[in-house]
């Protein structure tokens, strides 16, 4: 299969905090912000993939500035590896001053996909070439991302997650 590249994939979503989707200090709901960064992550694994792809687990998901009603909202989302089925999909979220337009970055997750084919069986996706610096290093700590998130979700023994061993002993 023939190689891509994080570009390839890159999916960019802006959109409004409407009143809707708000908690009640006003500020976007978590649960919404997760509804945005699946959705422009699954694009973003169809197309690496051009498969149908699902999500299989959400790896990591910080909310480090909440995001007021009224705000503009970009995601990005692209893939930052791929295994033999699987991909991780990084995703950055910014926010747009209404004044300036300068962006803040206010968020960013972790998310897996899986290709699969009709009948739901995983399949086998192309390979990833990360180009920049921070692509790169997405890529480097990829492995032991999955791995964590295997031991966690049960379908990895602690004792086999070699990248994590690596981390923690000598
Ligand atoms: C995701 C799914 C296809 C995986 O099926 P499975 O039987 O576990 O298949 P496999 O064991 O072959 O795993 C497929 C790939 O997913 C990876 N994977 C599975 N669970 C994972 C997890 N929790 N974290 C990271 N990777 C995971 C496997 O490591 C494997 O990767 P690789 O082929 O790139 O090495 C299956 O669990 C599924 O269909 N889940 C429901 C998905 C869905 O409906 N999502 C929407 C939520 S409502």
């Amino acid at each position: 299969m023939k190689a891509k590249t994080p570009s390839d994939s890159r999916t960019v979503m802006t959109d409004l905090v409407l009143p809707s989707e708000t908690n009640p200090l006003n500020n976007l709901f978590g649960g919404e912000l997760l509804a945005r960064m699946d959705r422009a992550a699954s694009i973003a694994a169809r197309r690496h993939s051009r498969r149908i792809t699902v999500t299989a687990s959400v790896n990591h998901v910080a909310f480090n500035r909440s995001v007021p009603l009224g705000s503009v909202v970009t995601i990005e989302a692209a893939i930052s590896r791929t295994f033999r089925t699987s991909m991780e999909v990084f995703i950055d979220v910014w926010m747009e001053d209404r004044f300036s337009g300068e962006r803040t970055k206010a968020n960013e997750a972790i998310y897996t996909f899986v290709a699969v084919d009709d009948a739901g069986v995983p399949t086998e996706v192309p390979p990833l070439v990360p180009e920049t610096q921070l692509e790169k290093e997405r890529f480097e700590a990829a492995l032991r991302r999955k791995q964590l998130s295997l031991v966690l979700a049960g379908k990895m023994k602690p004792h086999d997650a070699t990248e994590l061993k690596a981390l923690f002993m000598d």
